[in-house]
């Protein structure tokens, strides 16, 4: 088939390469001219095991090509939208959504599947299959089919987990849950679901927000943990040892482009909401600033003026194993503490921009703060590190370090037995 990716960033690239590698022909289509130019000279924008290779692989074979002209997707069999759905304040922002719905309208010719991947509002796909009607003139289940394939790959996994994760597809008539169906059976080897679109919606919604809330959950267990000194891994560990029992970890917080946003996309077509998801996304939205307290509470133990001291960040992205930092705890953690401490110095092997190594971020530093769970970041020589520093203060943000080190003052999310 000929197929239109709208959106090339870390879910529409390797979607277009996977059907570009299963024997489509591939035309992506993206806004950013930067990020057009990279994908056609063969250098992913975003950082992906394997994604360099597969996508050299398919621009040779000439099966997958980026443009930033909506005329050159004219009149082809399927169009997957994978454009961003961010926050505004605290309401979606669905221009993008129905900009590319736009940008589709000029183009398709009847018999054309439409694919929403990107993750929206429950009523969403309804919606924007009524305004490409209104907008061509022609009528879903009939000219054209429209259907919601929400995408459930997490960074770092992509291409295994686009191949062998589950998927829920909604159509928006039978036919079009049918079509789409197909198209993904290309590539994927899970199992397909096939369900209305709104349900799809409210499924992918739901499965974000079942994370976020037992987040919270871990992080609530994390501070009462610290009120009664007990270290909160450890009791965690334990209650996982019950059959029906799984507790998540807690930390400096919830980032990304999908965690911290869905459970208000969830929440905002509601007339009513009843205050659990809203008390958990409120809940992680404060950890930053408890790690913060932490920090400042161990400089002062250690004799530090907080108004005179160096502190040396490690890590930025909102997760281990990625260059990601939108909505990262980790960012949003510099940018309480800056305006308050002398000054801020930040490493991450992932992220450009910061120092280039670790000991040159904590060399004379007083506090050093573990934001991200870098695997780089487990294996630190801190008694090393803390012999480059000018006082040893080791704030634990992600919960990777099991014994804190002799001769620094100690603070963990959780950790009540220090
Ligand atoms: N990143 C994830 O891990 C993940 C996982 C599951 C679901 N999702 C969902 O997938 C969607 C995409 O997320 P992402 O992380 O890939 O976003 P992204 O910001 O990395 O990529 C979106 C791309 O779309 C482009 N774009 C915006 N409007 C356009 C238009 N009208 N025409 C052409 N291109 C346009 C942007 O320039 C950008 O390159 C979101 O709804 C997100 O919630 C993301």
């Amino acid at each position: 088939m000929r197929i239109g990716v709208i959106g090339l960033g870390y879910i529409g690239l390797p979607t277009a390469i996977m059907f570009a590698s299963s024997g489509h022909d591939v035309i992506g289509l993206d806004i950013r001219k930067d990020v057009v130019e990279s994908i056609n000279s063969g250098n992913s924008h975003i950082i992906e095991p394997e994604i360099n290779e597969r996508l050299r692989k398919v621009i040779k074979e000439e099966r997958l090509k980026a443009t930033t002209r909506p005329e050159e997707l004219r009149g082809l069999d399927a169009y997957i939208i994978c454009v961003q759905t961010p926050l505004l304040g605290n309401k979606p922002d669905l221009s993008y959504v129905e900009n590319a719905i736009r940008t589709v309208a000029e183009i398709i010719d009847r018999g054309a599947l439409v694919i929403i991947e990107s993750t929206v509002p429950p009523g969403t796909t309804v919606r924007m299959a009524k305004l490409l009607e209104d907008l061509t003139g022609m009528r879903e289940g009939i000219d054209f089919y429209v259907a919601h394939a929400p995408e459930r790959v997490m960074p770092g996994r992509i291409f295994k987990e686009l191949v062998y994760n589950s998927r829920i597809i909604g159509g928006v008539s039978k036919k079009a849950g049918k079509l789409a169906e197909n198209l993904y059976r290309s590539f994927v080897r899970g199992e397909i679901f096939i369900t209305d679109a709104t349900t799809a919606e409210m499924v992918k919604l739901m499965e974000n927000t079942f994370r976020d809330v037992n987040i919270a959950l871990a992080n609530e267990f994390a501070l009462l943990a610290m009120q009664y000194g007990v270290n909160v891994f450890e009791a965690i560990k334990l209650a996982n040892t019950h059959p029906r029992v799984r507790i998540h970890l807690p930390g400096i917080g919830v980032g990304g482009h999908c965690l911290p946003k869905d459970p208000y996309l969830l929440l905002s077509s509601a007339e009513r909401d009843f205050g659990l998801i809203r008390r958990a996304r409120k809940i992680n939205e404060g950890m930053p600033k408890f790690v913060a307290e932490l920090l400042f509470e161990a400089l002062e133990e250690a004799g530090v003026k907080i108004e005179d001291s160096v502190v040396a960040v490690l890590g930025l992205s909102y997760k281990g194993g990625t260059d990601d930092t939108r909505n990262s705890p980790a960012l949003k953690f510099v940018e309480i503490i800056k305006d308050i401490v002398r000054e801020v110095r930040t490493y991450d092997p992932y992220v450009g921009g910061t120092h280039p190594s670790v000991e040159e971020a904590v060399t004379g530093a007083d506090a050093l703060v573990i934001a991200t769970d870098h695997l780089e970041f487990k294996g630190l020589d801190w008694d090393y590190l803390g012999s480059k520093m000018r006082t040893r203060v080791l704030v634990d943000g992600r919960g990777i370090i099991e014994t804190p080190p002799k001769g620094f003052t100690f603070r963990g999310v959780g950790r009540g037995d220090v």
